[in-house]
């Protein structure tokens, strides 16, 4: 076809284009080529898929392939254009005329506005970060990384020994009791109003009560003197909880903290089944060890906003807290399978 043309061309002279009736302006046989290129990529074989797999949705052509396409296309036509100086000149001729002015000013400035604005949008287009949805769902809790130590782990502030509760009857009779120092501040505050009992009672349950009312009789019994150390553990772990993890998992663990509604990945609802019951006790202090940054890759594409608790809190202050997380959500951690 193209040699067809050329000489075609090559008999008819240069100049001669709006005289031969039967072939259309070679500017204009680019911009049909360049478009119904695009129209068999982007619309026919899509279409044509369809009959061919008799699959209920089209197969679009990958990005890359288009691109592929294009250029084959773009450098198919730049030889055909260039291939004689008539050629060319026929090719430029309508866009000289244009930019003379010859087919009105009014559509030249539309032009000239619109070409420099179109090309502006799509480099901004290009640049501006995207929100898109990942092509893969994230793993809820990865464990690629979860070290083997921590598997078999128990919280040892809601499972106390029999010497800590020895130890806690003791500071008890003594009256030497000890909190975590977040909460000092407030307790002083309240001994100040009630300097006639114990600073236990400060921590208001029924199994305090009942601990402290035996302890003032004589003996408490283990079991009570263990309830009410477990109380005190948990009235730590709330504080605590509320101090540092209320922001984003909210008053009632259910992830609708003031801070969650920043976070691409929320927080989840841990009153939720299948959330924090289904991961064992050392897997939870590990991640609340680890935070975002400790995740493994198929934890990815959302990163994690979860802190790295490690850094400003101690073993002691993150098994208490957990400790209340389970309680505030009403769920028990997943009891570790023996191989
Ligand atoms: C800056 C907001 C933020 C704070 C503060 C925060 N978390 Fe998180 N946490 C998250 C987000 C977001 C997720 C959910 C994404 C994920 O699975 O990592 C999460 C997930 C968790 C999980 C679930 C892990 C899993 O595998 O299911 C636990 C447990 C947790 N947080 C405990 C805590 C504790 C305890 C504190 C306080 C010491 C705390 N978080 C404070 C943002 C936060």
């Amino acid at each position: 076809m193209m040699s067809e043309q050329g000489e075609h061309n090559g008999s008819a002279g240069p100049g001669d284009n709006s005289g031969g009736a039967s072939r259309i302006n070679r500017f204009w046989a680019v911009v049909i080529t360049i478009i119904s290129v695009l129209l068999v990529i982007k619309w026919l074989i899509p279409l044509v898929s369809r009959h061919i797999t008799n699959l209920p949705f089209p197969l679009t052509v990958p990005g890359t392939l288009v691109l592929f396409y294009m250029t084959l296309t773009l450098v198919a036509l730049f030889l055909f254009i260039t291939f004689s100086d008539e050629n060319l000149e026929e090719f430029l001729r309508p866009i000289y005329r244009f930019m003379r002015g010859e087919f009105g000013a009014t559509p030249r400035l539309i032009v000239l506005l619109l070409v420099p604005l179109l090309a502006g949008w799509q480099v901004f287009q290009m640049r501006v970060p995207k929100l898109e949805p990942p092509v893969a769902l994230r793993i809820q809790h990865p464990s690629s990384n979860f070290p083997k130590k921590y598997e078999d782990a128990t919280n040892p502030y809601d499972k106390p020994s029999e010497d800590d509760v020895n130890a806690f009857v003791s500071q008890a009779r003594a009256g030497s009791i000890s909190l975590i120092r977040q909460v000092q501040a407030d307790i002083e505050v309240w001994q100040d109003e009630h300097s006639d009992e114990p600073m236990l009672a400060a921590i208001n349950t029924p199994g305090v009560k009942q601990f402290l009312a035996e302890l003032e009789n004589g003996d408490p019994s283990a079991e009570s003197a263990r309830a009410a150390l477990i109380e005190k553990n948990l009235f730590e772990g709330r504080a605590l909880y509320a101090m540092n993890c209320r922001p984003c998992h909210g008053d009632s663990v259910a992830g609708d903290g003031p801070m969650a509604d920043g976070f691409k990945l929320r927080p989840i609802n841990f009153t939720d089944n299948g959330t924090l019951e289904t991961i064992v006790e050392g897997y939870t202090f590990w991640r609340v060890e680890n935070g975002g940054p400790g995740l493994p890759t198929e934890a990815t594409p959302w990163d994690s906003a979860m802190p790295e608790w490690k850094l400003n809190l101690t073993d002691e202050e993150r098994w208490k807290i957990i400790m209340a997380e389970y309680d505030l959500a009403g769920k028990t951690p997943r009891i570790p399978e023996s191989h």
